[in-house]
């Protein structure tokens, strides 16, 4: 395993993750996730993804479960929670949550992150992100309440997911002015379908203000890795009770376009001697802004399949990551 700094701070996470959305409570039970998370640690994995709306605050119990039961010394992983949505129902968190169950108010990141250490079975968080921006939230607010926890030792790093670039840079502004602790993450989608918020907006915060990337959603919930070539197969996580919304999410009116490209990934990936998965994971490793690319995984022979993606990356020259982009028809709104 190769190991990163998150960013400029001085944490080094593995430059592969593995995270628990979607697939943690519908495909992998208690017992499949612990022999995924027992495998990633064995391979040098050091940082599991979550959030508090991950299955209404299942995901973050079933992965408190498997490591108190895989018995893994406190200092030797890292995991994250997200607060905004709240945990309400399973499934539609964000509807049957209250007004103070959600949001990012002082009370509301507070006790989510109470909430979190309880069902994780931690002492602390070392990290915890801002799941989106929130169009009530003040940023001095989170500002303060995010330095607070960190000095009260209860998270170590904080951060951001998918919030516009200029309220990240507001933020750090602020955290200076005031001397509190910054943030110093932020966790956006980055695929060879989404590159342009990585490679054009976020270029700032990552280089400028030394800002980590945890990056999600490698393979495209699996398009990329070819899962949905032929249609939407039964077991797929898009037929997966509860994630009907998700397949619309994934494809935005693209499928065809979408599967078309995936396709031809094909024969790069077979000249490279790697699989689509592979090389999908590995274009996102080749960013030397990306801090860690957390995969997703329902099953050890997936996961085991992607961890190997780090021996591509060497691999993937100036001219074939070209050709990767022509195949997928990228053509980035201005120069990258
Ligand atoms: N901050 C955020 O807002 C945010 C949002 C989304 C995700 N995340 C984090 O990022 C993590 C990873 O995202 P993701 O789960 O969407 O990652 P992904 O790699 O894009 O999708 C994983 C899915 O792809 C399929 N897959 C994986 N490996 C495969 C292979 N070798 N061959 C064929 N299909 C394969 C599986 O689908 P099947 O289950 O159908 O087999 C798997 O569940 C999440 O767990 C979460 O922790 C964060």
């Amino acid at each position: 395993m190769e190991y990163r700094r998150l960013g400029r701070s001085g944490l080094k996470l593995s430059a592969l993750s593995y995270g628990s959305w979607v697939t943690f409570g519908t495909a992998l039970d208690d017992a499949g996730a612990r022999d995924c998370l027992a495998l990633a640690y064995e391979r040098g994995v050091n940082f599991f993804d979550s959030a508090e709306v991950y299955l209404g605050g299942e995901a973050e119990r079933m992965l408190g479960r498997a490591i108190k039961a895989l018995g893994w010394p406190r200092d030797s992983f890292c995991v994250s929670s997200k607060v905004l949505y709240g945990t309400g129902d399973n499934h539609d968190p964000a509807e049957t949550a209250r007004p103070t169950q959600q949001g990012l108010s002082r009370k509301h990141i507070i006790e989510a992150c109470e909430q979190a250490l309880q069902r994780f079975g931690l002492d602390y968080l070392d990290l915890y992100l801002c799941h989106r921006p929130d169009p009530d939230m003040s940023l001095p607010e989170i500002a303060f309440t995010m330095d607070s926890l960190i000095r009260q030792g209860k998270v170590l790093y904080w951060g951001t997911s998918e919030w516009p670039a200029s309220d990240i840079e507001a933020l750090i502004a602020f955290a200076d002015r005031n001397h509190l602790i910054p943030p110093q993450v932020e966790q956006p989608q980055y695929n060879l379908f989404h590159r342009a918020r990585v490679e054009q907006e976020y270029r700032s915060i990552a280089e400028t203000h030394g800002v980590g990337l945890t990056t999600w959603s490698p393979l495209a919930s699996g398009v990329l890795a070819g899962r949905y070539d032929d249609g939407i197969p039964p077991g797929s996580r898009l037929t997966a009770a509860g994630f009907s919304w998700l397949s619309d999410f994934v494809f935005a009116g693209r499928q065809e376009e979408m599967r078309a490209a995936a396709r031809r990934l094909q024969g790069i990936a077979a000249d490279l001697g790697s699989s689509r998965a592979q090389l999908a994971i590995a274009w996102c490793l080749a960013n030397p802004s990306v801090s860690t690319v957390i995969l997703g995984a329902s099953s050890n022979a997936q996961l085991a399949h992607n961890l190997a993606a780090i021996e591509f990356v060497e691999k993937l020259t100036p001219e074939i990551r070209e050709s990767i982009s022509q195949a997928m028809s990228f053509k980035p709104d201005r120069p990258i």
